[in-house]
């Protein structure tokens, strides 16, 4: 199976369009920009990474990239625009009606933490959350830089309850769910990558920052290998929101698995893609830009649009480790739902760890145990 990837042509065209402006000296006195209207996110991707991320792939920045997605999915083509407008800011603007659903449990941290930005920078709340989204991805090695289109209105109305998938959801219901928004299953396959910079905070009762893998602050493949390990179900699962999870090879180590994530990586549909992703991280990384590409701008009229991704900083240089068993797990583990050949990989050394907490050097103590 061949799935083309866009991400350098795309790299190619943003630099030959770039060529063809003339910039404009912002009014801060450091920026300059393509276009006037991109130098109020010059300066905010400087408020956010200092005020917000602290340049970190962290808890901010995966919070932050987590919102993106509960902001752009209010929408459905079957419902209409009364149902909700997408990527428009309604779940900041509207969180009081918002967060009455169950899967956006959680999501009141990055609003939390973005929301006072709105009274610094004349935008929109919906471009507030895909930007800042775009910005903290760019903090986590490996992972592409994100295109921004600005220039969202203020959503009018919150989104209805209900358009949020949730990780207890038969895939059927998800992949539906997605459709009605304007994905395919591929493409969410693709989106998931986002599930390799992941941790739960609700899902298990008195524990915080579950992580979905073992390199929780690499955007890398291994949440793709580690998926399709077969579980361990001689531990019990952690209390708390049991139909959101499945066994999982790594509950010693401290990681959680979702309910969707292996569904959707052992689907007759998504199979083959899923298992294609793994060591794959020109494809993870080429996949992510367009579907993100997509899924900032849901609902949207993107002619009425400016590009400015050129504010989104150059995202940290790749680790360039290729996928590796975590120690304690091999190939043997493995349960494949696709019969594509399965790449050698090999497997780290010594014994099983504890999955790091927070990342080296990270300044921020929220995301590190004292
Ligand atoms: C089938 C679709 C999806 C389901 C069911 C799902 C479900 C979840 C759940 C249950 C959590 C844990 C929340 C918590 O307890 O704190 C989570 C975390 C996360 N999700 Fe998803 N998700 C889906 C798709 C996506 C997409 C499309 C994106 C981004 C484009 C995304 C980005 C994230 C991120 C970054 C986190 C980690 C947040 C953090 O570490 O604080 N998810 N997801």
């Amino acid at each position: 199976m061949v799935f083309k990837l866009s991400v350098g042509l795309l790299a190619l065209a943003t630099l030959a369009s770039a060529a063809n402006f003339k910039r404009v000296a912002c009014p801060d006195g450091v920026h300059t920009a393509t276009n006037a209207a991109c130098c109020v996110f010059h300066e905010l991707a400087d408020v956010l990474q200092t005020q917000k991320f602290d340049n970190q792939c962290a808890e901010d920045a995966h919070e932050a990239l987590r919102l993106t997605f509960h902001d752009a999915i209010g929408f459905s083509f079957m419902a209409g625009p009364s149902q909700g407008t997408g990527a428009d800011g309604s779940i900041m603007l509207f969180e009081d009606t918002e967060l009455l659903d169950g899967a956006n449990n959680g999501v009141d941290d990055a609003i939390d933490n973005l929301r006072p930005l709105l009274q610094q920078f004349p935008i929109s709340a919906g471009d507030l959350i895909q930007f800042a989204g775009a910005v903290a991805v760019s903090n986590c090695p490996g992972a592409p830089r994100l295109q921004f289109m600005a220039g969202r209105p203020n959503a009018t109305h919150p989104a209805a309850l209900g358009l949020v998938p949730k990780p207890e959801d038969p895939v059927d219901k998800i992949f539906a769910r997605m459709e009605d928004a304007g994905f395919s299953p591929t493409e969410l396959v693709s989106l998931l990558a986002s599930h390799s910079i992941a941790r739960s905070d609700t899902l298990i009762d008195n524990r915080q920052a579950v992580p979905f893998d073992s390199t929780p602050f690499v955007f890398d493949t291994q949440v793709f290998l580690e998926i399709l390990l077969k579980g361990n179900e001689s531990l019990p699962a952690a209390s708390g929101e049991a139909p959101a999870q499945v066994p999982n090879p790594l509950a010693a180590q401290g990681a959680m698995r979702l309910q969707s994530d292996f569904a959707i990586a052992h689907d007759p549909q998504t199979a083959c893609f899923w298992q294609f992703m793994v060591n794959n991280p020109n494809a993870v990384a080429g996949g992510f830009h367009d579907a993100m590409a997509k899924l900032a701008v849901v609902g949207q009229d993107t002619s009425k649009m400016i590009d400015c991704s050129e504010a989104v900083p150059i995202p940290v240089p790749a680790v360039n480790k290729p996928a590796t068993f975590p120690a304690g797990t091999g190939p043997e583990l493995l349960q494949l739902s696709c019969n594509s050949p399965f790449p050698s990989l090999a497997t780290d050394p010594g014994k099983a760890t504890t999955i790091p907490e927070c990342v080296d050097g990270d300044t921020n103590l929220n995301d590190c145990p004292s």
